[in-house]
């Protein structure tokens, strides 16, 4: 069965991987329309499904659409999803507009899959760092009942869109020369656009905006998110959210505890058979090594030092296939 696809936000680095993703897993695409914002409307794309001229979003009418990947931020998923949901589309969304909604299921495909059928035209796409985690936490917590994660991202600047990686390569190649001043003090003051403090050589503890209690939104994200996903409502979860300058590929180093004592063993091998995961149990997986790579790669596991019981990983994906595109197309096959 093929139906009519459109990618909304077709133009950004999550949308154009969505068509590269639709191509690759030869999703039945009866027919692809493209659409962004009124600046890129009128632009042609040559796809495997012949060319497409964008759409201007505002003026696109959602008729005859079956699914509708939207990946164009949470303003225009507000405004435009419930349309298009109206118009008969099944709308799976990769903003946080919906995610916290009771009636919106919050999928990661391989973790939650059967909450996707409770749809009621749109289904939510969990943050990118969230999807990560929870592909190793979900069949752990399958294993032992997970109680509570303590955890750090290491998150790459194109989780921030096409602007992130702007502000990294220009910092970038703006420091590049200044190596003494990076390395004994001096650099010279680099006006961010993007980020609050230069992300070129740094690491910024702080991804995301404040929103409450001195936390960031993508830190409330973990929390939130991680609890609807295992359906653990009062998980705990101790978030820290952090902007390193890597391209792709979001890394998590987390503190798993369960109702009852894990050894290193038992996760390595519920890890070892998790779909989607690829256990390294030789090497340290890098971003590096995640990127354009669908598996969220688990290394380091170990056994808490503390408290014994416990297992610490790091976990690391592509923001932009497993952490959003990837997983919107696995829930668009769910649905087929
Ligand atoms: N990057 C990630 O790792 C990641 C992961 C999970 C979820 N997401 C979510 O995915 C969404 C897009 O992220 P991205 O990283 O692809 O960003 P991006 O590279 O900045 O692309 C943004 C897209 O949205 C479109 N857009 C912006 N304003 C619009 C408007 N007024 N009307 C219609 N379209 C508009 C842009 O079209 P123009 O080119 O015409 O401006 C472009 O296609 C966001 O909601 C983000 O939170 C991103």
């Amino acid at each position: 069965m093929s139906g009519a696809v459109a990618i909304v936000g077709a133009t950004g680095v999550v949308g154009r991987t969505m068509q590269s993703i639709l191509k690759e897993r030869d999703f039945p695409v009866g027919s692809l329309r493209l659409m962004a914002s009124a600046r890129s409307a009128g632009n042609v794309v040559d796809t495997k499904w012949g060319k497409v001229v964008v759409e201007d979003l505002a003026l696109a009418d959602p008729a005859g659409i079956d699914i509708a990947l939207f990946s164009a931020g949470g303003d225009r998923s507000r405004e435009h999803a419930p349309r298009f949901a109206a118009a008969g589309a099944v709308v799976i969304d990769n903003s946080s507009a919906f995610r916290m909604r009771e009636d919106v299921p919050l999928v990661v495909a391989g973790v939650n899959d059967a909450a996707a059928a409770g749809h009621q035209g749109i289904i939510a796409n969990p943050n990118c760092t969230t999807m990560a985690l929870m592909m190793a936490a979900g069949p752990l917590h399958e294993a032992a009942g997970l109680t509570s994660m303590v955890v750090s991202s290491y998150q790459s600047v194109s989780g921030s869109g096409h602007q992130g990686v702007t502000e990294l390569l220009g910092q970038h190649d703006r420091l590049r020369p200044e190596v003494h001043g990076l390395m004994t003090g001096g650099w010279p003051e680099i006006e961010p656009v993007l980020y609050q403090r230069p992300i070129g050589f740094n690491v910024l503890a702080l991804a995301g905006n404040l929103v409450e209690g001195g936390y960031t939104d993508e830190e409330m994200k973990l929390v939130h998110e991680s609890r609807k996903i295992l359906d653990i409502p009062d998980l705990m979860v101790e978030p820290t959210c952090v902007r390193v300058p890597v391209l792709v590929g979001h890394s998590v180093a987390a503190t798993l505890r369960f109702q009852r004592p894990v050894t290193v063993d038992e996760a390595m091998s519920v890890l070892a058979g998790a779909p989607g995961v690829s256990l390294w149990k030789d090497r340290v997986p890098t971003p590096l090594d995640s990127a354009g790579v669908d598996e969220v790669l688990v290394g380091r596991v170990r056994e808490t030092v503390g408290e014994p019981g416990g297992i610490n990983l790091w976990a690391v994906g592509d923001n932009l296939r497993k952490g959003a595109a990837l997983n919107a197309v696995q829930i668009a096959e769910l649905l087929l």
